[in-house]
């Protein structure tokens, strides 16, 4: 299956199904031949499980650099170690890189082509449920010491090839953080599709039919959206949506001690409560969102652990924060998103709120 992802700067297709990375080669080969080489870009962890597969259905001879699993890899260091790497085995504007992993090798992989000799294709090959949303779009970045994703580009693949063999390998903890990105998406696009998780038991019991749909609503939501905004002028704000908070939770507890996905699923509480008070939201949405979150094992003990001033304190020097002014992503209707300027005492006091729920433990 293809979806088409058309914005100003380019035109790609995703393309999604079970073993599908040797049908991407033969589809794309008059492509691939023509580079002088194929470097597969991937980290330590990914390619100890799935090397054997990809050895056997990438048609094509390729080199491979593998960098340190996670966000270990969106360092300076890492980003210029692939550029050594690069031109030590003589790459040029013809060489194509692939990126083999979750989001942060996508990260990498995508702002190392962005740069390398002014920009050389590149193709996603995603092996993450988050990166359903980090592989399509086209933002690209590493972090800096003083900030995360601080260093980038909006550079677009020329296709993403989410082959969904990968998938099997995923630990709980990240199919986990990439549902919550599933369920963002579910929240600003659809509400009835909300509602099938509102009878999920627990995330062992998502059958794999299942989550392949979500996977493919989730791009189409994403796609739809990039297509309108490429580079975040106006609807891509949308994609944020319990990002403000979320952003702040991961920075405060620390990147690696909790997931991008657990987070935002913390961060969509506070923005549903503001949707609730701004929105036409119904009273009482956001504690059934809460509930379900719970149930299905995200840990919202992290927010204990975070002061209200650290939290805020990050929120105001978010790159999404203009004069002061939080912009904040909200909810109309479920399915509905809007975006808002929020104060600071009004985050607050859905903070207030969050931390009373969490200890009283409902
Ligand atoms: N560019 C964007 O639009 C965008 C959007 C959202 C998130 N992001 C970025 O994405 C990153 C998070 O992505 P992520 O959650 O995919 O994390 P990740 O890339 O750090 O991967 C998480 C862990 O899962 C492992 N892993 C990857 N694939 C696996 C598989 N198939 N089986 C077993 N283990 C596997 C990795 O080795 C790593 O240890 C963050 O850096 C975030 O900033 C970018
Ligand atoms: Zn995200």
């Amino acid at each position: 299956m293809n979806i088409p992802v058309k914005t100003t700067d380019a035109s790609y297709d995703v393309h999604l199904g079970e073993n599908i990375l040797h049908d991407f080669c033969g589809q794309y080969k008059a492509l691939l031949e023509k580079a002088d080489q194929l470097v597969i870009i991937t980290d330590e962890h990914v390619w100890s499980l799935h090397e054997q597969y990809v050895r056997e259905h990438f048609s094509f001879p390729f080199k491979v650099y593998i960098v340190p699993n996670g966000e270990a890899c969106k360092t300076f260091d890492s980003y210029f170690d692939v550029q050594t790497f690069l031109l030590q085995e003589s790459c040029s504007r013809n060489s194509v890189l692939f990126a083999l992993g979750g989001g942060a090798v996508g990260d990498l992989t995508g702002f190392v082509a962005a740069t390398f000799m002014r920009g050389i294709p590149f193709y996603q090959i995603p092996t993450t449920i988050l990166a359903h949303d980090s592989a399509v779009g086209g933002k690209t970045a590493i972090n800096h010491p003083n900030g995360k994703n601080m260093i980038g580009a909006f550079y677009q693949p020329q296709a993403v090839i989410y082959d969904f063999h990968f998938l099997a390998t995923l630990p709980e903890t990240e199919v986990r953080s990439g549902l919550a990105e599933v369920i963002k998406h579910a929240l600003i696009s659809d509400s009835k599709w909300v509602n099938e998780f509102f009878e999920l038991p627990s995330i062992k019991s998502i059958e794999k039919e299942t989550l392949l749909k979500w996977i493919e609503k989730g791009i189409r939501v994403k796609a739809h959206i990039v297509e309108l905004d490429e580079k975040e002028q106006s609807y891509r704000k949308y994609l944020n949506f319990g990002h403000t908070y979320g952003h702040a939770i991961e920075a405060t507890v620390g990147y690696g001690k909790i997931t991008h996905g657990e987070a935002v699923m913390i961060g969509m509480i506070p923005a549903l409560m503001l949707s609730e008070k701004n929105g036409n939201v119904a009273v009482g949405y956001t504690e059934k969102v809460y509930e379900i979150a719970n149930r299905l094992g995200y840990n919202f003990q992290h927010v204990l652990n975070c002061s209200f001033e650290q939290l805020a304190a990050f929120m105001l020097k978010d790159k999404k924060t203009t004069n002061g002014e939080l912009h904040f992503a909200l909810l109309q209707e479920i399915g509905e998103p809007i975006v808002q300027v929020i104060s600071m005492s009004e985050v607050q006091a859905c903070d207030e709120q969050l931390r009373k729920w969490i200890k009283e433990g409902i």
